[in-house]
C-alpha cells in the first residue's frame, strides 16, 4: 500500500485555510477534508430545530439522532445531513456564528472526532480547522499554522459574501470574525492555537497564489516530495 501522508491547517476564521487548502491539495493529488463544515452542519440541524446554543442538553440529546457524513465528488467535499447535501447551507453568516458555539460543546468535538480521523486512514489528506494539529491529528507528517491580520481576513470574507450577492458591511464582518476567533481561542476545550511543531505562515502580505507557493514549499520540503 501506498504510504498515505496528513497534514494539518490550522488558523483563524477567513485566514484563507480552505482557498489554500483546497488548491495545495489539487496539486498534490490529496484529499482536502474542510472539518469546519461538520460542525457547521451540526449547528446547521440546531438552527433549523429551533434550539439556542446555552440549550447544552438539548443539543446533546439531538447528537445520536445526526446522520453527518462527507463525501467527495470530482475532489470536491460535500457535507450531507441525513442523506441531504448541506454544502451550500451551511455556508450563512448566522451557521458561521452557531458552528462557533456548538463547536465548544465536548459532546459536539466527541461526535464528529472519528469522522475527521477516518478519512486520514486510508487517504493522503490536507484537512484544515482549528485543532487538527493539535488534537485531531497529533502526528500529523506536516502542519502548518496559518493567519494574516483580523482586517485583512474581514476584507477576504466581505469579497466572499459579496460575491455571493449579500450586502453585509466590512464593519460586521469584522465584529462577527473579531468574536468568532475569540470563542475559537477561549473555550475550554481544544482551543485554536498553534501546535509546538507547526510552521507559522502569514499570509497577510501575500497574494493568494503566494500563500499556496508557501503551502507547497512547506510541505514538499518537509515530506521530501
Ligand atoms: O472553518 P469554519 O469557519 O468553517 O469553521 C466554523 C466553526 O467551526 C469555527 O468558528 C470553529 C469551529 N471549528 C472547530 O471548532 N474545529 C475545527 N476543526 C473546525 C471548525
Amino acid at each position: 500500500m501506498n504510504k498515505v501522508y496528513s497534514i494539518a491547517i490550522d488558523g483563524p476564521a477567513g485566514a484563507g485555510k480552505s482557498t489554500m487548502a483546497r488548491r495545495a491539495a489539487a496539486e498534490l493529488n490529496f484529499v482536502y477534508v474542510d472539518t469546519g463544515a461538520i460542525y457547521r452542519t451540526v449547528a446547521y440541524a440546531v438552527i433549523k430545530r429551533g434550539i439556542l446554543p446555552e440549550e447544552t442538553e438539548k443539543i446533546d440529546a439531538l447528537l445520536p439522532e445526526l446522520r453527518v457524513k462527507l463525501a467527495w465528488k470530482d475532489g470536491v467535499q460535500h457535507t450531507y445531513l441525513g442523506g441531504a447535501d448541506v454544502s451550500k447551507k451551511i455556508r450563512l453568516p448566522e451557521v458561521s456564528s452557531m458552528a462557533s458555539k456548538v463547536s465548544a460543546l465536548p459532546s459536539v468535538r466527541a461526535f464528529l472526532l472519528d469522522t475527521q480521523r477516518n478519512v486520514a486512514k486510508s487517504n493522503s489528506v490536507i484537512m484544515d480547522g482549528r485543532d487538527i494539529g493539535t488534537v485531531v491529528l497529533p502526528n500529523a507528517d506536516v502542519k502548518i499554522y496559518l493567519s494574516a491580520s483580523a482586517e485583512v481576513r474581514a476584507k477576504r470574507r466581505l469579497l466572499e459574501l459579496q460575491e455571493q450577492g449579500r450586502s453585509d458591511t466590512y464593519e460586521d464582518v469584522l465584529k462577527d470574525m473579531i468574536e468568532r476567533d475569540y470563542r475559537d481561542m477561549h473555550r475550554e476545550i481544544a482551543p485554536l492555537k498553534q501546535a509546538d511543531d507547526a510552521v507559522l505562515l502569514d499570509t497577510s502580505e501575500l497574494s493568494l497564489e503566494e500563500s499556496i507557493e508557501a503551502i507547497l514549499r512547506i510541505i514538499r520540503e518537509k515530506l521530501g516530495l
